[in-house]
């Protein structure tokens, strides 16, 4: 191991400090002087994307941090982190921004889809072992957003004002086994109780004290705003660079004895610390260990993580008699596959349903109609319809220029929507231009751009829009990246190619330059009725209907307004299951939303954002290849209305958490609303009983049975309750479970109860009530059949 001391010693004061901020968007400072190389950061979590978001690097996609939840599968997370170690090992990053482990406190956070479970004792695990099989390739995670970064509305500045105990029992409680082994952690970028996180007392205690976490706390992009509260608190580093809020400043308040530069020495040696664990001080990383096979897993975990919330005898399919399946939705074709924000990555190729059902198939079985829009706004152009005016080859021609026209940076990318950040960003940028060959289909087109600032766009020559697009006031830091308004015109093609070119002027910060920029298509329907009946019509004449429906935006930066499925998707639905009974929906989500008519259709299946192999996923759960081997790892609401689903809108910038320690499930089961579907919830291809349950010492040994005839996966959960407590508690809360595979027969299975199951935070400490805790076991949070008692003090 690097002596880290003696390094530090060899450095001045600058020297220290100016490792301490960035060097840019995604790296840290080197210092030659002592053999320090940069590290290189990437996001996390559900990939690594790597140092820019740029097609022709690809990334793999990995379906999102919701479907990893709803597997339930340790092992299967550990995998998943050592896919993206693998991934990040591949691409020379060291240390990857996750795994997200901020709690599903409402399904309308914007960032719902990057999280695991609305339970903090199923995020912990899972995270834990993510973090273990990240780590196992040298690559270090980075668990955020430390702590209670549970909605995006105002996120910057929102002060979530928690309870002690839900604090320590929940939101902490997530946190703590995941630190315990991870070698960094992210800061995130609210304040929770009156101090914003980066500069936060919770840094020192419980993160750096009582867990004693030695690892390095990264702030979140641009988090940290003031110079010496920041320095004083266990804050490391500040990200991105350059910033000046420590720098020079920094030095001054050593010298000038406000800060005392053994606090500059503790996030040095932590720095150092951590590029001696992640390769970058001393020997650099041994080759990297043999990864599996990063595609195949992705489609593993899509079909693992799938929850079937209902089914009526109806799937699985059976390939071998099914003579013609009518495929419907917007997102059948255009499948969502990951969530917005920071956690975009940029895949070689992503299977769609469609494509997933043709290839199990055949095109002679699948037949497609949209039935209803989901995706508004500008979309780029499918790779395959665009061709580069200057190559010849598919995709766009990129072009920089300064106010006099001169080039400055031309790239030919395989997309038509892109992303250039910081150094990326070429100085004394003007405007930008995108030109491409579009194999317009004969019709009317709405073809536009996305992006901030003065926009034109021509067609073959012909100005179409000349136009200025502003974001929103009170627009939060990236939006120009997230979400960026877009335009666009009506053209009319008769089929033959047209030669696009469009032009944004961007407003580019010197700071940290970023610009987005989209050539594309808004798809537009006339006649939404006319659409649902040709849908219905195609579902009366196919043997069995899958209607795909989905979001429209799940996205970092934005919470969503309304749990409804946009559009007219519902009524898509509805008349597709008067025309066929054989209807199965698939939801392409990450997060819940509301299903109105789900005791009305033959099969339900939640597919999440299932990554680049989401389609393939798709057809082996649909025709039984794979079981949908998910357990739902947050409550489905009915409503959206009930009391229990929690939104995460401030109040004059604060928003309480009154809820307390009733969050999420407990929430439902305290205000006895009865949700779409509960906690734990899910189906498989065979059917179980459970038997018996015995308490062994710490542990539970649970006996059920496979009563069906094919093998299946089961998860069993068990929860605690504790009747006339001194204390209040929630109505019962998760505290084991065990993923089980098993033949037809009977089959026993131990879950280990970890102690911490049976503590409450008292306000000052950890303490446990001496008496009787109730042990109920089940197949859901709602289905416990079977009960023990478990004596404790
Ligand atoms: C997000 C982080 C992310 C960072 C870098 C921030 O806006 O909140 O989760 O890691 O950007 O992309």
């Amino acid at each position: 191991m690097t002596d880290v001391d003696a390094l530090l010693g060899r450095l001045d004061l600058p020297a220290k400090v100016r490792l301490l901020t960035g060097a840019d968007f995604w790296s840290t400072v080197a210092e030659p002087a002592i053999g320090l190389r940069r590290m290189v950061l990437s996001d996390g979590p559900a990939g690594v994307r790597g140092e820019s978001f740029d097609e022709r690097d690809p990334s793999l996609s990995l379906p999102s941090p919701t479907a990893l939840g709803a597997t339930w599968d340790t092992d299967l997370a550990r995998r998943y982190g050592a896919a993206l170690g693998a991934e990040a090992r591949r691409q020379g990053v060291h240390v990857v921004l996750g795994p997200t482990i901020n709690l599903h406190r409402t399904p309308f956070g914007g960032r719902h889809f990057e999280a695991l479970s609305e339970d903090p004792t199923l995020t912990g695990a899972l995270a834990a072992s993510y973090v273990d099989g990240l780590q196992s390739h040298g690559v270090a995670a980075t668990p955020k957003h430390y702590v209670a970064n549970d909605a995006e509305t105002d996120r910057f500045t929102v002060d979530n004002r928690i309870g002690t105990r839900a604090l320590h029992e929940r939101y902490l409680a997530a946190f703590e086994p995941v630190v315990a082994r991870a070698w960094a952690v992210m800061s995130a970028y609210n304040a929770v109780n009156g101090a914003t996180m980066s500069e936060n007392p919770l840094l020192d205690e419980p993160l750096t004290g009582t867990w004693a976490f030695d690892g390095l706390v990264m702030s979140d992009w641009g988090a940290v705003r003031t110079t010496e509260a920041s320095a004083l608190a266990a804050q490391h580093l500040i990200m991105p660079g350059p910033s000046p809020v420590w720098g020079d400043r920094l030095v001054a308040a050593v010298r000038a004895g406000r800060v005392p530069e053994s606090v500059v020495d503790d996030k040095v040696r932590r720095l150092l610390r951590l590029a001696s664990r992640v390769g970058a001080l001393g020997p650099p990383p041994s080759a990297d260990p043999t990864a599996e096979d990063g595609r195949a897993f992705a489609r593993e975990v899509a079909a693992a993580g799938t929850v079937l919330v209902r089914n009526t005898s109806e799937l699985p399919w059976d390939a071998g008699t099914i003579r013609s399946v009518a495929v419907l939705g917007h997102g059948a074709s255009l499948a969502r596959t990951q969530g917005g924000g920071s956690a975009t990555v940029r895949p070689s190729a992503v299977v769609s349903p469609l494509d997933g059902l043709r290839a199990a198939l055949g095109d002679d079985v699948v037949r497609y109609r949209m039935g209803a829009r989901v995706a508004e706004g500008v979309q780029p152009f499918a790779q395959a319809t665009i061709t580069n005016p200057v190559t010849g080859g598919q995709g766009v021609r990129a072009v920089f220029r300064d106010a006099d026209g001169t080039e400055l940076l031309a790239q030919d990318r395989l997309a038509s929507t892109l992303v250039w950040l910081g150094p990326e960003v070429p100085a004394g940028t003007d405007h930008v231009e995108l030109r491409a060959r579009w194999a317009a289909p004969a019709g009317t087109h709405r073809v536009g751009g996305a992006g901030v600032g003065a926009m034109t766009l021509t067609a073959d020559g012909i100005t179409l829009l000349d136009t200025t697009t502003t974001l929103p006031d009170g627009a939060g830091p990236g939006a120009e990246i997230f979400e960026p308004p877009g335009a666009t015109a009506p053209l009319d093609t008769a089929g033959d190619p047209v030669d696009l070119a469009l032009r944004l002027r961007p407003r580019v910060s010197s700071s940290l330059p970023a610009v987005a920029v989209t050539l594309g298509e808004e798809i537009v329907v006339d006649d939404p009725e006319a659409e649902i009946a040709a849908a219905a019509e195609l579902a009366a004449g196919s043997d069995v209907a899958l209607v795909v429906v989905g979001t429209d935006v799940e996205s970092e930066g934005t919470d969503r307004t309304s749990l409804a499925l946009p559009g007219h998707q519902d009524a898509l639905v509805r008349a597709v299951a008067r025309a066929n009974p054989h209807t199965v929906v698939l939801v392409n989500t990450g997060a819940p939303v509301l299903l109105p008519w789900r005791d009305e259709v033959a099969a339900v299946l939640l597919g999440w954002f299932g990554g680049e192999r989401f389609g393939e996923a798709v057809a082996d759960v649909l025709l039984g290849e794979r079981e949908p081997g998910g357990r739902l790892p947050t409550t489905w609401p009915a409503t959206g209305s009930e009391s229990a689903v929690l939104t995460g809108v401030p109040d004059d910038g604060v928003l309480r958490y009154e809820e307390g320690l009733h969050a999420g499930y407990a929430g439902w089961l305290r205000s006895g609303e009865v949700p779409a579907y509960p906690f734990g919830h899910g189906l498989g291809y065979t059917s179980w009983t459970l038997d018996a349950l015995t308490v062994d010492g710490p542990d539970v040994t649970v006996a059920l049975t496979n009563t069906g005839t094919r093998a299946g996966r089961q998860v069993v959960q068990v929860y605690l309750s504790r009747d006339d407590s001194s204390v209040e508690r929630p109505a019962r809360w998760l505290a084991g479970w065990a993923v089980v595979d098993a033949g037809p027969g009977g089959t026993t299975v131990r879950v280990p109860i970890d102690a911490r199951a049976f503590r409450h935070h008292d306000g000052s400490g950890w303490a446990v009530e001496p008496g009787e805790f109730t042990v109920h076991a089940g197949f859901s949070v709602t289905d416990t059949p079977l009960t023990a008692r478990i004596l404790t003090g």
